[in-house]
């Protein structure tokens, strides 16, 4: 199944929905697709569609890893939730992790998918010393929570890859998180479609300092000025 097909297929066969009906899926699909190793780290689980979708790419494509994702499961951090799927109501978040465990376990990706119930700051102990590869953030929108979701991945993670998820005007805390990435020298976007957008860290490697001399220097053969050669001799 191609990307588009996936995500169908997780909105048909879960429990519960895709939050913003899956408007992230081609963003995150793409930069999931392209990582050959590594852990994924995802902030705000809801009912566990992106992290699902995350995992069955990771399985189609044979990459080494597991997805990290943290949710705290309480109505008052729902806000978001509630007002734009209107019938997130307090029984439904009352089993929001049991319906989590139970989407994990329908598409068969236990093995692949570590659920955490608690916020994502202070960082929950379990993912201390975990290695990430890519992260994306899209937890609470408000109070601050998006730029220190962010700030935490790139200062504290080391992530490669981070994703942001609802980088629209609506959001102002999401927006900061945004201006904040796009203000750092060494991270460029990589993609932005559908108010999902996509930063990667630029790695600059250092040239080789190795030389290798196959043969013993003839110092005459070198074109030294004047000044070296008393140096070197
Ligand atoms: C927009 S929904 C996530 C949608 C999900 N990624 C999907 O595509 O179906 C936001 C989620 O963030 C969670 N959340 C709220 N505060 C949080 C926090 N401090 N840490 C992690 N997640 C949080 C909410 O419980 C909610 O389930």
């Amino acid at each position: 199944m191609n990307n588009e097909q996936l995500k169908e297929y997780v909105i048909k066969n879960m429990y519960g929905w895709w939050g913003g009906q899956g408007h992230c899926a081609t963003v995150l699909g793409c930069i999931i697709e392209q990582n050959d190793v590594g852990n994924h780290l995802e902030i705000g689980t809801l009912f566990g569609a992106t992290a699902i979708y995350a995992g069955l790419i990771m399985e189609r494509e044979g990459i080494n890893g597991i997805v990290y994702t943290v949710d705290p499961c309480l109505y008052e951090t729902h806000e978001y939730c509630s007002r734009v799927a209107g019938n997130l109501s307090p029984d439904i978040v009352k089993h929001q992790s049991e319906i989590i465990y139970e989407n994990i376990k329908k598409f068969e990706l236990e093995n692949r998918i570590v659920f955490i119930n608690k916020s994502s700051n202070p960082i929950p102990e379990e993912l201390l010393g975990v290695e990430f590869n890519s992260c994306f953030i899209d937890g609470f929108h408000y109070s601050g929570m998006p730029l220190i979701d962010t700030k935490n991945c790139v200062e504290l993670f080391n992530m490669k890859h981070i994703i942001l998820d609802d980088t629209h005007y609506r959001y102002p805390d999401v927006i900061k998180a945004l201006k904040y990435l796009i203000g750092l020298k060494n991270w460029g976007m990589s993609v932005s479609y559908q108010n999902t957008s996509a930063f990667h860290r630029i790695i600059y490697k250092e040239p080789s300092m190795e030389i290798s001399i196959s043969a013993p220097m003839d110092k005459t053969k070198l074109n030294w000025p004047d000044f070296m050669e008393k140096e070197i001799a």
